[in-house]
């Protein structure tokens, strides 16, 4: 290698690795604190986490861990009889810093009004676990109707998309690091066994996640994704009823046996932590060993 190109190449080094003659502009670099390095990395003290989704199966899981590990937790789902038995249950469990708000995920104004309120009632919000979805019907991918696609898309996508942008002004405004995290689904990586519409829709929600991390990155905020196998959850009663279904979806799996919801929280709990804090734009599959690549 000619002295110049060894000097090109050293100067290219520096600037991506060093940090000298940095290429970024100032603008591109956060300038509220990542984490605080002396504190139990895990530790969500003084945290606000919203929940959708939040009252059953998973999101009930990843609430309840999220609690466990010091966050002030809001659970929300669509009905004000399941936000109040999940709040009963969560804090007669132990937890002090619970509550709940009843809110349709695909609601525009209803969503907008929660996350609002979050805010108001507890000051901050750094936290969002974005796990409501839609249940998959077992239709055959020709059969699916117009109106199932555009419910699945509704939630999948739209309230996705938007929960995203409708949160950041607030995390912007925090003076705490925040996290966003997603939920996807196995079947988006393996139209095979589930029904074409929730596997797509549920790809775009992975896309979503590497889609908005550049942006979110400049304000600190950091977003992941979940993405969920079989989880013995009542999402799933229709599978663990059919024994050809489930010996179907076991076959592709090296864990011979549907997960269980607090087998998803831990990794919904460390996204959502300073442990992750150099973790933004993945997604991570927790399906007991299913082949799962694009
Ligand atoms: N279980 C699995 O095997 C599996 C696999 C892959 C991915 N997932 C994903 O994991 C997430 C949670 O699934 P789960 O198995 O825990 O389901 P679940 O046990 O049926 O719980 C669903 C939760 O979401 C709420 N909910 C449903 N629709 C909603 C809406 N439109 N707006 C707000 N809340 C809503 C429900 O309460 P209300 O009825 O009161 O609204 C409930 O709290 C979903 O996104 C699902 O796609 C699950």
């Amino acid at each position: 290698m000619s002295l110049n190109l060894l000097k090109q190449n050293t100067s290219w080094i520096s600037r991506v690795f060093v940090g000298l003659k940095t290429p970024f502009s100032p603008s591109c670099i956060p300038t509220r604190r990542a984490s605080c390095p002396t504190r139990n990395n895990l530790d969500l003290t003084d945290r606000v986490a919203l929940v959708t989704g939040g009252t059953n199966g998973i999101g009930f899981e990843i609430a309840k861990r999220l609690g466990q590990n010091g966050a002030t937790v809001v659970v929300s789902s669509r009905s004000q009889e399941n936000v109040d038995k999940a709040v009963d249950k969560l804090r007669s469990g132990g937890l002090k810093q619970v509550h709940g708000i009843a809110c349709h995920i695909a609601q525009e104004d209803a969503r907008k009004q929660m996350i609002s309120d979050v805010v108001s009632s507890h000051g901050d919000i750094n936290i969002l676990v974005q796990n409501a979805g839609v249940n998959p019907h077992a239709f055959g991918i020709m059969e699916t109707s117009g109106s199932v696609v555009d419910k699945t898309c509704q939630v999948h996508i739209k309230a996705n998309f938007q929960i995203v942008q409708e949160v950041q002004p607030y995390m912007q405004k925090s003076d705490k690091p925040c996290s966003i995290v997603l939920t996807s689904s196995a079947s988006a990586y393996m139209t095979s066994y589930y029904p074409g519409i929730y596997a797509i829709t549920k790809a775009g929600v992975n896309a979503m996640t590497r889609a908005f991390a550049p942006a979110l990155s400049k304000d600190n905020i950091r977003i992941n994704c979940v993405t969920i196998g079989p989880i013995d959850t009542d999402f799933m009663t229709a599978v663990s009823a059919d024994e050809d279904m489930k010996g179907v979806i076991y076959r592709n799996l090296i864990i011979k046996r549907m997960g269980k919801p607090e087998e998803v929280a831990g990794i919904a709990a460390y996204l959502a932590s300073d442990d992750a804090s150099y973790v933004t734009g993945e997604s991570f599959t927790v399906s007991g060993g299913a082949f799962c690549r694009f």
